[in-house]
């Protein structure tokens, strides 16, 4: 394994006149964000930043960040693209986070209902406390609604992929299909304890969520239409909010129902948040920050025990049958807590292909910034944005950094490896605060991907899929499964 080198970037003093300027150029206005943007959508955006590292040798470089044009007023940032430089976007003393959640545009605040949500707040601004303190406060009511709730839904998820395979309709089963219906009822049920298909939301929340999403992150995205197409429609001109209104009252009228029924928005209101405000918010947090997660996670995470193959299927098998017996037959958090292959993992998953790939920060001051190379000068104002997998798949700090290693951050040596583990907007060894912008379900992230790696092991001793892209994940279609040939039940 390799020896971490990597530390916080810092402004270090004493460096400053060693700190050269970032190489890199931003090219003709208009012109070269248009090519950049091109680049980066069509070459593949490994590929498009790995273009940049090489030839400029240096892994922190000037470029235009996509959409650009119209969409963006500025394209023009500092790419940090090591495991060195890469944290220095987590230190709120030193970047700004206000309206960046997106990158360099904002989606219009009349798909939030008027209001900046906390995704967009910097910790700055007041609200932003509050409102976090909220969803803080929310999950650690509903921490223990979560196990049961995964396990009633992902149950009949397991039960559909079955009655798919066996019914001879198709050779396979889609399983993000059938996670994004199944995620927003574990969601709605963990978070309110209201199953949206119970209300007069009936099944419509994944489709009118999806919609509402796409009007958000459609600028990011490219759906295989003939280019000019796509960079007309998607990536040009924000599209109207008003295709996804009707989509967004019935996900309001759903989120303040079933809020005001589990006393979520009395709550905010002792806090000091109005209903209303309160309201949008949990919205964005249900649809946006936890579905929109999830619909990236899951099949990510499966995915990866796709490929990784029947060996490790094996090997989690009897770790999570094993735990499952010693706790009585019940699957526990303190069962799941003592999976250690189980957890690993996860962690790797996270770390091969973080569900969000990109972070945002505009320098709050003249900076320093260090990469395991150089360090360089950074001007106040001026926009760093990190390319999340290329700080966790740096070679100098993890060793087959390209590679799936499912025992990687097993035993003291693995623990280490956590702090570069960082796809909750900081590292996996640090917690979320009201006072930082880390993802306030940083450890809820963890337990939902590893109790899906837990019931999918207790019912199947191994199985196979086919797994290609899609728009900002993996597709996952199981085309078979070898059921439990050993009990562990729960
Ligand atoms: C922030 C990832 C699930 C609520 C973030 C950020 C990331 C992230 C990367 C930082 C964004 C930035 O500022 O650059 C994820 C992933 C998830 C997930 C990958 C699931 C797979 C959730 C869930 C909630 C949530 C379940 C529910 C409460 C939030 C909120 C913020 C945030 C409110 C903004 C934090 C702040 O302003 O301080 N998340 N998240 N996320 N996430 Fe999550």
């Amino acid at each position: 394994m390799a020896t971490p080198r990597a530390s916080n970037a810092s402004a270090t003093d004493g460096l400053d006149l060693l700190a050269k300027e970032v190489p890199g150029s931003y090219g003709i206005p208009f012109i070269s964000p248009i090519r950049d943007r091109l680049g980066f959508y069509y070459d593949g955006q490994d590929k498009f930043f790995q273009s940049r590292v090489d030839k400029y040798n240096s892994t922190v470089v000037r470029l235009n960040a996509p959409p650009g044009p119209f969409m963006a007023s500025n394209p023009r940032v500092i790419a940090l693209l090591d495991a060195k430089s890469f944290p220095v976007l987590f230190d709120v003393d030193k970047v700004a986070k206000r309206d960046l959640f997106t990158g360099t545009y904002m989606p219009s605040t009349a798909l939030t209902g008027g209001f900046r949500v906390c995704a967009y707040l910097d910790p700055s601004e007041p609200k932003h406390a509050l409102i976090k303190q909220l969803l803080l406060t929310l999950l650690a009511t509903r921490k223990d609604a979560v196990l049961p709730a995964f396990r009633s839904e992902f149950g009949s998820l397991f039960d559909s992929i079955e009655e798919e395979l066996d019914s001879g309709a198709g050779k396979s089963s889609d399983f993000n299909k059938l996670n994004d219906g199944t995620a927003f009822e574990f969601l709605g049920e963990a978070f309110f304890g209201v199953r949206p298909s119970a209300t007069t939301l009936g099944s419509t929340g994944p489709s009118r969520s999806t919609r509402w999403l796409f009007l958000q992150l459609c600028p990011l995205m490219t759906l295989g239409l003939p280019k000019i197409l796509e960079e007309l429609l998607l990536h040009t001109f924000p599209l109207p909010p008003l295709i996804a209104r009707w989509d967004y009252k019935a996900l309001y009228k759903y989120i303040n129902e079933a809020a005001a029924s589990s006393g979520v928005l009395d709550t905010a209101e002792k806090l000091g948040i109005s209903r209303e405000e309160a309201c949008h918010n949990l919205l964005f947090a249900t649809v946006f920050n936890s579905y929109g997660g999830m619909k990236v996670l899951l099949p990510g995470i499966m995915g990866c025990l796709a490929k990784a193959g029947e060996d490790l299927h094996k090997r989690l098998a009897k770790e999570i049958r094993a735990e499952v017996a010693a706790a009585g037959g019940k699957v526990t958090v303190a069962a799941v807590e003592r999976m250690e292959l189980t957890r690993s993992v996860v962690y790797e998953a996270l770390r091969l292909d973080p569900p969000v790939k990109y972070q945002y920060g505009h320098a709050k001051r003249d900076l320093i910034i260090e990469s395991h190379d150089g360090a360089y000068q950074v001007r106040s104002g001026e926009m760093l944005f990190g390319y999340q997998p290329f700080a966790t798949r740096d070679p100098k700090v993890f060793d087959q950094a390209d590679q799936f290693v499912p025992d990687r951050f097993v035993g003291e040596e693995g623990q280490k490896l956590l702090e570069y583990v960082v796809w909750s907007n900081g590292p996996e060894t640090v917690s979320p605060t009201v006072a930082n912008k880390q993802c306030p379900a940083k450890d809820l992230v963890v337990l939902v991907g590893r109790l899906l790696v837990v019931d999918f092991f207790i019912r199947y001793d191994s199985f196979t899929a086919e797994v290609g892209t899609q728009l900002l994940g993996a597709q996952v279609n199981i085309t078979s499964l070898a059921k439990a040939s050993t009990g562990a039940s729960s």
